[in-house]
């Protein structure tokens, strides 16, 4: 870590605000004013202006019972009500959704149209027999409907629980089985790069292993041939097109469920992020606004999954309930060929675009012709999100795709966090390539060292959050044990993010990438623990160890070393299949790059696999003291069929 340290430290090119964007920005130095003077009324000023509610808060946070914190408590509102109805009678014309098929065919979805198709569905869950409470998982490509299940979720209180398309049967069931869902969502197919996911027959596979699925309803979107079984399988166009189109919105509390999120943790069970209603809409909606700058007839587009936060955040809810005008796109950015996005961008005058720094490492990879083959004149605001990017991918962003003009912002944030905590503001902060520079006003963020107390200026440390914030996640669903641990009991009183950070002299902050045993994979978790409980699943494997080495297109790659049991030969093919089982069990994200087969794992004395040992093994570092190992001997091995073994 500390060489990345001094390398991003070297960075010293600021680049100030477009005079553009500062003239008329959203977000303005009155409010870092107002959320220092007095942090709590700085909220209750979001959430008064930004929400309609049924019934207005009186109290703004409750800490009495920390760190399960409540905010707006005694506030009543519907999400779906506040990202639609309350739009209708000025903008119900107003397009929500330029939606864009892979294979190319249009959707314009206007605010009406999406209020028409979510009351249809709200009813159609009714028939279902669905009620306030209950869990549904979403398990979809990025179509409308996603959008469309997700808020007719929140209209009628039920708890949506997405589920990323490109996860598989099995763990789409361990999340049905966590959130004892009893409606799933899903569609014949969806398109990735021409290929069908066949997510019907993943939904089918996934159903032998849970029992608490009582309805599965299926979008039709690729055509392929799916087995409907009566009584549990139900077309989503039988079901909704007989439904009528307006359904009153339940009225819920600032604190009932919304959604449930799963992500990695340092064990091989995922965490069940638990949101909640009306903090998480101040947040969302608060930094939808000031860190995108949107404006009434802006065209946005977030080019995310509706699988991950990301996608529910800043597609969904901070878009929707903000009025914006999205654009939003099936597919892969490189199908037909790796001109899309930016055909997509002159096609529709996109003015703001969010995505991923591996996104962008890959375009830089494609070529420059790509995105100078179309007009991408109208960006004036461009965003990161997901991992560290690298001050030569920012540069790389500002000067192809920005052409030099646009503001760049780097957020920071997680699934915990629910909307962005550190970032830029585009009309007020000079920017440095690489830094998501410093906290959104009434975040306290800061950087400690392994005590708990505050680095100097040029020091590095653990990120934390002082204080609560009202998008915050309120627990892990039904682990608030988990929740305690994870977050809360490294340091007294603060939130533990788990990324290492450091300020530079300017007090500016560089996030350094996560300090547990998280890998990031092309911007997203995936625990060390559950690729290799997933190996060791498999007949052949006795023993695995798993790590993330540094990889120039996708951040982090997963390079797995296991030992086999007795009577199993380590060849080409035995590593293809394990590579395969690994995606069978958790998803084609979760595969690994590189897979070592060997005698034995370093370990230590008391029998600690060192991990850190082996991603210096596998980065070819040069190795320091091994001989606190038990096995010392093993080291050489390893570093032979390391440098072997060759990647996918
Ligand atoms: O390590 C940080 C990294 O992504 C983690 C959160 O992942 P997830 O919950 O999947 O949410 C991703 C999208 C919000 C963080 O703990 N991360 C996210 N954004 C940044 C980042 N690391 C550095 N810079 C960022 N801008």
């Amino acid at each position: 870590m500390s060489e990345k340290i001094e390398n991003l430290l070297g960075e010293n090119r600021t680049f100030d605000p477009p005079s553009s964007i500062v003239e008329n920005a959203n977000a303005t130095k009155e409010w870092f004013d107002l959320a220092e003077q007095d942090r709590l009324a700085y909220w209750q000023k979001q959430a008064l202006e930004r929400i309609t509610w049924y019934k207005e808060p009186t109290e703004i946070l409750d800490d009495s019972n920390s760190p399960f914190y409540q905010w707006f408590k005694d506030g009543e509102l519907n999400l779906s009500y506040n990202c639609l109805d309350r739009h209708l009678e000025t903008d119900g014309d107003r397009v929500a959704f330029y939606w864009e098929g892979e294979p190319g065919d249009t959707q314009e979805i206007t605010y009406q149209d999406l209020y028409e198709r979510v009351c249809k569905l709200s009813n159609g869950l009714k028939e279902l027999g669905v009620k306030k409470g209950d869990r549904i998982a979403i398990y979809l490509g990025m179509t409308p409907e996603i959008v469309i299940s997700m808020l007719a979720c929140a209209r009628i209180g039920a708890v949506h629980s997405v589920v990323f398309g490109g996860f598989s049967a099995e763990a789409l069931a361990d999340r049905i089985n966590d959130a004892e869902a009893k409606v799933v969502i899903t569609a014949d197919g969806a398109w990735r790069r021409g290929d069908i996911v066949p997510l019907k027959k993943n939904v089918d596979d996934s159903l032998k292993l849970t029992d608490h699925i009582e309805s599965v309803v299926v979008v039709k979107r690729t055509n392929n041939d799916v087995d409907m079984v009566e009584g549990l399988d139900y077309w989503y166009h039988d079901l909704v097109d007989k439904q009528d189109s307006t359904c009153e919105p339940e009225v819920m509390n600032a604190e009932d469920m919304l959604y449930i999120l799963y992500t990695s943790g340092t064990t091989a069970k995922p965490k069940g992020i638990v949101h909640t209603q009306a903090g998480y809409l101040t947040g969302v909606t608060t930094t939808h606004s000031a860190v995108f700058d949107v404006k009434e007839d802006d065209i946005y587009w977030c080019a995310a999954d509706c699988g991950w936060v990301t996608g529910h955040s800043y597609i969904v809810y901070g878009p929707l309930a903000n009025k914006t005008t999205s654009v939003m796109y099936e597919g892969a950015p490189n199908a037909p060929d790796e001109k899309r996005l930016w055909s997509i961008v002159e096609k529709y005058k996109v003015n703001i675009f969010y995505t991923a720094p591996t996104a962008i490492r890959a375009f830089m990879k494609w070529g420059v012709e790509h995105p100078q083959a179309h007009d991408l004149s109208s960006l004036r605001l461009l965003g990161t999100v997901g991992e560290p990017i690298n001050p030569e991918a920012w540069m790389w962003y500002h000067e192809n795709i920005g052409s030099e003009s646009c503001a760049i912002v780097d957020t920071w944030w997680q699934t915990e966090t629910g909307s962005i905590m550190i970032t830029p503001l585009p009309g007020i902060t000079s920017t440095k390539p690489g830094s998501a520079c410093g906290p959104m006003p009434g975040i306290d963020a800061i950087v400690v060292d392994e005590k708990g107390n505050e680095v100097s200026k040029g020091e590095g440390g653990y990120l934390a959050i002082k204080t609560p914030w009202p998008s915050m996640l309120r627990t892990v669903f039904g682990d608030e044990k988990r929740y305690i641990d994870t977050y809360w009991s490294k340091y007294d009183g603060m939130y533990f993010a788990g990324d290492g950070a450091k300020y530079d002299d300017d007090g500016y902050f560089w996030l350094l990438g996560r300090v547990d045993d998280v890998m990031n994979i092309s911007g997203h978790r995936i625990s060390t623990a559950e690729v290799e409980s997933a190996l060791v699943a498999h007949e052949s494997v006795a023993e695995a160890a798993v790590i993330g080495r540094a990889d120039e297109i996708s951040g982090e790659a997963i390079a797995a070393f296991v030992t086999l049991i007795g009577g199993f030969e380590g060849n080409d093919e035995l590593i293809t299949t394990l590579r395969q089982h690994v995606s069978d069990k958790i998803g084609p994200i979760a595969k690994p790059k590189s897979i070592v087969i060997t005698n034995d794992l370093p370990k230590t004395r008391s029998g600690k696999i060192m991990r850190r040992l082996l991603k210096d093994i596998s980065e070819e570092r040069k190795l320091g003291d091994v001989t606190t190992l038990a096995n010392a001997d093993i080291v050489s091995e390893l570093q032979t069929r390391s440098s072997e073994s060759a990647d996918e």
